[in-house]
């Protein structure tokens, strides 16, 4: 149930990771198709602006996976916000048909504008290894770099916005900020290490954090990427960051799907299966 004073609310759901192949370690990958349907069924009961796929739908974008979790989003009556997850760029469509199949206009950039929030996303596989142009060679030079530095993010699977889509990020800030507003991120990979996994941060955490404190209209960052999930607020700013666990690492019963109901002053989680109901109090 919403709480008093909600505003509007979103459904979410992330690392559906749907593949017709066996199971591996907790990936359920045939299964989470299932999970996914029990989820947009969850959401349709509902009154919601628009549902957020967090990334990594798909295990790769065979067309054939493809056309399975389009078969199931297709029954869901409300619109989608979806991020892309390095999952969803495995394989043979590059990034501008893989939006175009899922109807994303903008990959990075403002999603929605609604009662005084903003929902910005990050992307985060814009500059990583599966890119095949220029963009794929700056990311092998940035991994190289990060390994000598030993970060823990320097893995393969991770990657990061590019320059340009960080100043895109940065002045999408400042007028949120201009207008009283708050913002909530959306990003496929982890971006604090104590909110999931540090091996699967974007490759630009910590520049990225440090934006965001900057930035007083940025109340949270929710991403997906580490399958166990995980929840942290920044002691010294105030701001969230929440790790949606993986759909398709659900147990035999149990799901991995939300509800976040939007108030002037927070953000109320309500979970099923293993996710968590939290509130989030906006740190301004
Ligand atoms: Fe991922």
């Amino acid at each position: 149930m919403p709480p008093p004073h909600s505003l509007f609310s979103l459904g979410i759901f992330s690392d559906v990771q749907y593949a017709d192949r066996e199971n591996l370690g907790k990936c359920r990958y045939r299964q989470s198709l299932r999970y996914l349907g029990e989820a947009i069924e969850c959401f349709n009961r509902h009154d919601l602006l628009a549902v957020v796929n967090l990334g990594d739908i798909v295990d790769s974008n065979q067309e054939a996976h493809l056309d399975a979790v389009l078969d199931v989003l297709s029954i869901c009556v409300h619109p989608f916000v979806h991020i892309l997850g390095n999952h969803d760029l495995a394989g043979p469509l590059g990034r501008q048909e893989l939006a175009s199949r899922f109807g994303i206009t903008n990959i990075a950039g403002e999603r929605l504008r609604q009662d005084g929030w903003r929902v910005i996303a990050v992307d985060s596989t814009e500059v990583s290894v599966a890119c095949s142009d220029l963009l794929g060679i700056q990311a092998k030079c940035d991994l190289a770099q990060l390994r000598r530095q030993r970060d823990p993010s320097a893995q393969c699977w991770n990657g990061r916005a590019g320059d340009s889509q960080m100043l895109q990020l940065e002045r999408q800030l400042v007028d949120a900020d201009a207008c009283g507003e708050s913002a909530l991120i959306l990003n496929h990979m982890v971006a604090n290490p104590h909110s999931g996994s540090p091996r699967h941060q974007c490759w630009n955490h910590s520049d990225l954090r440090q934006m965001l404190v900057c930035h007083p209209s940025a109340v949270a960052h929710f991403n997906g990427h580490d399958h166990d999930g995980g929840f942290a607020t920044d002691p010294l700013s105030g701001i969230h960051y929440l790790t949606l666990p993986a759909i398709c690492d659900s147990g035999e019963k149990l799901g991995a799907h939300a509800i976040a109901h939007f108030s002037r002053n927070s953000i109320t989680i309500e979970g099923w299966g293993r996710i968590s109901s939290r509130v989030l109090h906006c740190r301004n």
